[in-house]
């Protein structure tokens, strides 16, 4: 079942920071009267124990020979990205009925919703939301997914501590002087100067798949943990997976998410630094490796997504 909340943006790009559910509060990331620090104000989830992002810290991954490998269903359909959205504090694409994940630890297939993107400014200035041993990368991006038995009532999945699973993938500089690469990028990228406002949203035609997007990621490589949305409402039903590998994108590419999408209008500052501040840590598990299961069996006894639209696809 898709939330219809898409067709109304199209057709209301005069109002800014439309709003879905009557329980989805207002919230931003630039402005003082409803940054991150007004978070919890209105949505007291997001001063739990269990929220997202944290920091990664590589070596205290507990190694669980349950992460196995995923299987992705139609991440090579090229027709399955449907519209590409500025929320306004993200740009956002929603994924077609019938693309799903299976496999990696997950206790059933989720559905694949949506994704979007958290960036800071430019290759120069970080914003992904994860980091790992204090490394910020480029830009991070977000897969989000719902049991696939809840068939799309994301109201059902946000009541069940693992209802939502989220892909994070980080996005890092490609090296040498290359433009507009990887393709799949350039493409996405292209529909950015048709979505600069918010609550602008345009389809997306047949082209890119997901696996366009997913280059040189080895899906087999990643870290878990119990975390949370990490945008109001905050709800801490997320079973996190971030990928270690990063994808690689020109700098010309990942300069255009700062530099031509707004937060409002044209004459509003552009969408900058878009991803909340790490939150207390977490017991993160890992494939276990030949080379350091030894370690981490030792180390064992130490250790212990809205947006308007985003968390709209989730409430919704
Ligand atoms: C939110 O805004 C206040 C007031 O401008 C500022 O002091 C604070 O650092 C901001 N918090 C975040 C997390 O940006
Ligand atoms: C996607 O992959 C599946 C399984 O490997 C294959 O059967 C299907 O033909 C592929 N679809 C496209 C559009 O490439
Ligand atoms: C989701 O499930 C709840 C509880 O069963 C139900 O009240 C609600 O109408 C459902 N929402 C949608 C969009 O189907
Ligand atoms: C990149 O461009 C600079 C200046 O044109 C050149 O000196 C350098 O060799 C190029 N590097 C690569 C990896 O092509
Ligand atoms: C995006 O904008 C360009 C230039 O204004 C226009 O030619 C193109 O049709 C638009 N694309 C979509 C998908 O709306
Ligand atoms: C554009 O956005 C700014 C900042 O949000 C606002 O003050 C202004 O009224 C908006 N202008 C128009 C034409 O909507």
């Amino acid at each position: 079942m898709k939330c219809p909340v898409v067709a109304v943006l199209a057709v209301s790009t005069l109002v800014p920071n439309v709003h879905c559910a009557a329980n989805q509060i207002v919230w931003c990331y630039h402005h003082s009267s409803c940054n991150e620090s007004t978070w919890a104000g209105a949505a007291p989830m997001c001063r739990g124990t269990r929220q997202s992002p944290i920091n990664i810290v590589s070596h205290l991954a507990r190694s669980d020979s349950s992460l196995t490998p995923f299987t992705f269903r139609n991440y090579n359909s090229t027709s399955a990205l449907t519209t590409i959205s500025n929320t306004g504090n993200t740009v956002q694409v929603t994924i077609d009925s019938g693309v799903q994940i299976s496999g990696g630890g997950l206790s059933e297939p989720y559905d694949s919703l949506q994704f979007h993107l958290h960036w800071g400014d430019g290759s120069s200035v970080p914003g992904s939301e994860h980091t790992v041993d204090d490394k910020r990368y480029a830009m991070e991006l977000h897969i989000v997914n719902s049991k696939s038995s809840y068939n799309g009532n994301t109201t059902l999945a946000i009541k069940d501590s693992e209802g939502l699973t989220a892909l994070g993938f980080f996005i890092e500089e490609m090296q040498g002087n290359a433009t507009d690469e990887p393709k799949g990028w350039w493409t996405l990228t292209s529909y950015l100067s048709n979505i600069t406002n918010s609550g602008d949203s345009v389809s997306m035609a047949p082209g890119i798949s997901l696996d366009d997007l997913l280059v040189g990621v080895d899906r087999t490589k990643y870290y878990r943990y119990l975390g949370s949305l990490t945008t109001p409402n905050c709800n801490e039903a997320v079973v996190w997976t971030v990928f270690k590998d990063p994808i690689k994108v020109s700098r010309d590419l990942i300069g255009l998410f700062s530099t031509t999408i707004h937060f409002s209008n044209s004459s509003s500052q552009f969408m900058t630094n878009v991803y909340r501040s790490i939150q207390i840590s977490q017991e993160v598990t890992t494939q276990p490796s030949s080379s350091r299961s030894l370690s981490a069996t030792c180390s064992l006894g130490l250790v212990v997504l809205s947006l308007i639209l985003g968390t709209l696809e989730v409430t919704c």
